[in-house]
């Protein structure tokens, strides 16, 4: 029996799916623990290609029950139509969620365009999910959970005080919308008798399952952490290892192992500063080759050469004990590969990642070169049996000097999309 938690050290999409599945084998319980459906990960099983943004990753695996923690914030709606896509996909998922959780609203949706059209040129760049709106009325104790969605007669007093106050923020907001309470009560008290089964004290249910493997799968990554990121362009929850244990009440001294997924290059969705990014050849290569856009908005992402101070900053926070490397073989094929292992800000060496967006404007990466490399047919195969030493001299000088300077173990080298396509250390 061991609790084990997987979070990423970018700015999300590191290959997160991948590995959460790796590891969802052996566990018999996957909680979700924060975000909601502005992740979005694609997880292949043989033939099979699965795309969720809100379930957590062990729903499609038989046996496991998939928890959706108090941390998470959910939309209804889009949770039933995941679920049924996996039912009609003949799988039955056991799903419990908190009744903790809290409940994305159709004004949450609404206010999170109104807000980056509000922004103008300083938009964040949301996922447009409603997901920093409902944060924020958690926050200001104005949310719903989902124990109140399934229960109609708080439902209803919920929305008789919540939306005559969102009707007066569309206004001032300019906005021609209103809603109605009948209305919204019609939907939602719906998408409760959906899911009533399904709503449970979530962290009773975990307390008493502490003998059993648990996998905490994280979304995003922890440079769009809300305290730790680089704010304001950041998510609104906590995305570094310590989100784990509020976001599913598993306290922290029960996590046995804490692994870091770094891609090998570095990505970005939205706005917001990136010091390493490659708005060139270089990020076009990373692109093509990486298919970098996004599973929940199809935008392209912006890409760049691996910032290891980015990945110390996340490690260092999160408490890691483990490193797997993402998507190695997308840097094949490039002359040269750069890491960039501290910054110079004011003509001064940095390796901490900043605070303020003046410092952070100023950062000029200090990269290590490194001359590319290209893995020939059946080495990966040897790597499996051998180890790395059978990989290309510069990639494993790579790989080492990433181990080097984080100080933390590369467990496990994932150089494709499917599930063989990896390597254990
Ligand atoms: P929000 O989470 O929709 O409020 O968006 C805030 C910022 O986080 C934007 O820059 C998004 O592009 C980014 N973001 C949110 N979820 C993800 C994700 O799963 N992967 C990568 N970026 C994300």
């Amino acid at each position: 029996m061991s609790i084990k938690l997987v979070f990423g050290t970018q700015w999300g999409d590191e290959g997160k799916g991948k590995v959460v599945d790796y590891y969802a084998e052996k566990a018999d319980i996957v909680v979700r623990y924060q975000g909601g459906n502005n992740a979005g990960h694609t997880i292949k099983i043989g033939d099979e290609v699965f795309k969720f943004h809100l379930l957590p990753s062990g729903v499609v695996r038989k046996g496991k029950t998939a928890v959706i923690g108090n941390g998470v914030v959910v939309d209804p709606k889009v949770l039933i139509s995941e679920i049924e896509a996996i039912r009609s996909r003949g799988i039955e998922p056991h799903l419990v969620i908190s009744d903790r959780a809290h409940v994305i609203m159709p004004y949450h949706k609404m206010l999170d365009g109104a807000e980056e059209r509000f922004r103008g040129k300083k938009k964040v760049g949301t996922t447009g999910r409603g997901i920093g709106p409902c944060y924020s009325d958690k926050i200001a104790r104005l949310g719903i959970r989902m124990g109140d969605l399934v229960d109609e007669e708080t439902l209803r007093e919920r929305l008789e005080f919540i939306i005559p106050l969102k009707n007066g923020i569309f206004e001032a907001y300019g906005m021609e919308e209103r809603l109605s309470v009948d209305e919204v009560f019609e939907e939602y008290s719906q998408y409760g008798k959906y899911l009533k089964d399904m709503v449970r004290d979530t962290v009773a249910m975990l307390h008493g399952s502490m003998d059993r493997e648990i996998l905490l799968e994280g979304a995003q990554g922890a440079m769009l952490d809300v305290d730790f990121g680089t704010y304001p362009y950041t998510t609104s929850s906590h995305t570094i290892g310590g989100g784990a244990s509020a976001g599913s009440g598993i306290p922290p001294n029960a996590i046995d192992e804490i692994i870091g997924v770094v891609k090998a290059y570095t990505t970005r969705v939205g706005m917001g500063p990136f010091p390493t990014e490659q708005d060139n050849k270089i990020g076009e290569h990373l692109g093509r080759k990486g298919h970098e856009f996004g599973t929940t908005t199809g935008r392209s992402r912006r890409c760049g050469w691996l910032d290891l101070v980015v990945v110390k900053h996340a490690l260092r926070i999160s408490g890691a004990n483990g490193i797997v490397i993402t998507k190695i073989d997308v840097l094949e094929g490039l002359e040269k590969v750069k890491v960039a292992r501290a910054y110079e800000i004011d003509g001064k060496r940095v390796d901490r990642f900043p605070a303020s967006m003046k410092d952070i404007a100023k950062i000029k990466p200090i990269y290590r070169d490194f001359e590319g490399w290209t893995v020939e047919n059946g080495e990966w195969e040897r790597a499996k049996k051998e180890g790395i030493s059978a990989l290309p001299k510069t990639l494993k000088e790579y790989l080492a000097f990433i181990e080097k300077e984080t100080g933390v173990k590369i467990r496990m080298v994932s150089y494709g999309p499917a599930r063989e396509e990896t390597v254990e250390i």
